[in-house]
C-alpha cells in the first residue's frame, strides 16, 4: 500500500471524549507508521488545527495508551471551525506542516466540519466514529459506547442494592442526548421497571399506568432509567411530577452524568478502535476520502460523509420489546 501522494497523516479527537479514543489514535499512528508515512497530533481538535497547535507522533509516543480512557490529543467543540475564515487558518496550518490527509475521530458534529474541509480543499479525511452515544449510522458500534453502557450498567446495580434495603423508587439519568441506546441497554442489563428514550413515545401517563399498577401489587422499589434527551423530561423533573402525583414512593434521583465518559476502555472498545484505525489508514492509502469507516455486521465498511451526517441510528425495535416483556 504505497500510496506516494499522501506522505504525511495527521490524526486528532473531536467532540466529546469517548473510552478508547487513545486506542483509536494509537492504531492510527501505527499504522500510519506501518506504511511508511509521517504522523502528526493535531491537539484539541479544529482548535489546534486553527492555532496550529500540531505534534509529531511516533510508535513509542503512543505506547501505554491503549487502557487509558479520554484522549491524549485532548478534544474541543470549535465554533470557529464552523466558518470558512476559520477552516482556511486551519488548512494553512496543515499546508505548513505538509500534511496531506487527515483522520478524525469523533461523532457526528466532528464530521460535519470535515466534510466541509474536505469540499473546499481538497484535502482526504476519513471519519472513525467515537462517541459514548452510539448515534451515528453506517456502523453497528460507536467507540466509547460499550465502555459506557458498562459504566452505567455497575452503577445501576449499586443503585438497586439500595434501592431495595430502602424500598425506594430510583429514576436513573444516562446519557444520550439524542439517542437512547445507552439507556435500552443498560435499563436490560440492569432489569429496569421501564426505560424512558429520545426515541420512542412513553407518556407521562403511560409511566404514571406502570407506577400505579406497582402500587396494586404492593411494588416499592422500582428502577426507572431515563436518557438525558427524553422527551418527557428528564429523571429529575420526572420524579418531581411522579411525586406531584402521588405519595405511595419514596423517590430518589442520581444523574450517572460525565463518569459514563471516563474510565478504561472494555476489552470490546479497545479491539473496536484498533481495527477501525487500522481501516482509517488503509482506507486513506486506498483512495478512500469524505467517507467515514465503520463496522457491520464485523465487517468493516466506507460509508460518505452524505449518508451519515444527519441521519439517525435507529434504535433496535428488537431490544425495546425484549425490555418491555422483562420488566412485567
Ligand atoms: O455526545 C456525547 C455526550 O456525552 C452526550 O451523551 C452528552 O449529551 C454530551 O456529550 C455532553 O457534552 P459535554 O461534555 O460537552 O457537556
Amino acid at each position: 500500500m504505497t500510496n506516494e501522494k499522501i506522505k504525511r497523516i495527521g490524526v486528532f479527537t473531536s467532540g466529546g471524549d469517548a473510552p478508547g479514543m487513545n486506542a483509536a489514535i494509537r492504531a492510527v499512528v501505527r499504522t500510519g507508521i506501518y506504511y511508511q508515512k509521517e504522523v502528526f497530533g493535531i491537539m484539541r481538535g479544529y482548535e489546534g488545527m486553527i492555532e496550529g497547535d500540531i505534534v509529531k507522533l511516533g510508535a513509542r509516543s503512543v505506547g501505554n495508551i491503549i487502557q487509558r480512557g479520554g484522549t491524549i490529543l485532548k478534544t474541543a467543540r470549535s465554533k470557529e471551525f464552523r466558518t470558512k475564515e476559520g477552516r482556511l487558518k486551519a488548512y494553512n496550518n496543515l499546508k505548513k506542516e505538509g500534511i496531506d490527509a487527515l483522520v478524525a475521530i469523533g461523532g457526528d458534529g466532528s464530521f460535519t466540519g470535515l466534510h466541509y474541509l474536505t469540499e473546499e480543499f481538497g484535502i482526504p479525511a476519513v471519519c472513525i466514529p467515537g462517541t459514548i452515544d452510539n448515534d451515528l449510522t453506517g456502523t453497528d458500534y460507536t467507540i466509547g459506547y460499550d465502555t459506557a453502557t458498562n459504566t452505567a450498567v455497575e452503577a445501576i446495580d449499586k443503585i438497586r442494592d439500595t434501592a431495595l434495603s430502602h424500598n425506594r423508587l430510583f429514576f436513573i439519568e444516562v446519557m444520550g442526548r439524542n439517542s437512547g441506546y445507552i439507556a435500552v441497554n443498560s435499563g436490560i442489563a440492569g432489569g429496569a421497571a421501564a426505560i424512558i428514550i429520545p426515541e420512542e413515545t412513553m407518556s407521562f401517563e403511560n409511566l404514571m399506568t406502570l407506577l400505579t399498577a406497582g402500587e396494586g401489587s404492593s411494588k416499592k422499589s422500582n428502577l426507572i432509567v431515563v436518557a438525558e434527551g427524553s422527551k418527557i423530561g428528564g429523571a429529575t423533573e420526572l420524579a418531581k411530577k411522579v411525586a406531584e402525583r402521588s405519595d405511595y414512593f419514596d423517590i430518589k434521583v442520581t444523574v450517572l452524568g460525565h463518569l459514563q465518559r471516563g474510565g478504561s476502555p472494555t476489552y470490546f472498545d479497545r479491539v473496536l478502535a484498533s481495527k477501525l484505525g487500522v481501516a482509517a489508514v488503509e482506507g486513506i492509502l486506498k483512495g478512500q476520502t469524505d467517507v467515514m469507516v465503520g463496522i457491520r455486521n464485523s465487517k468493516i465498511v466506507y460509508n460518505s460523509f452524505d449518508s451519515i451526517i444527519n441521519h439517525v441510528h435507529e434504535i433496535d425495535q428488537e431490544s425495546l420489546r425484549i425490555a418491555k416483556i422483562l420488566s412485567i
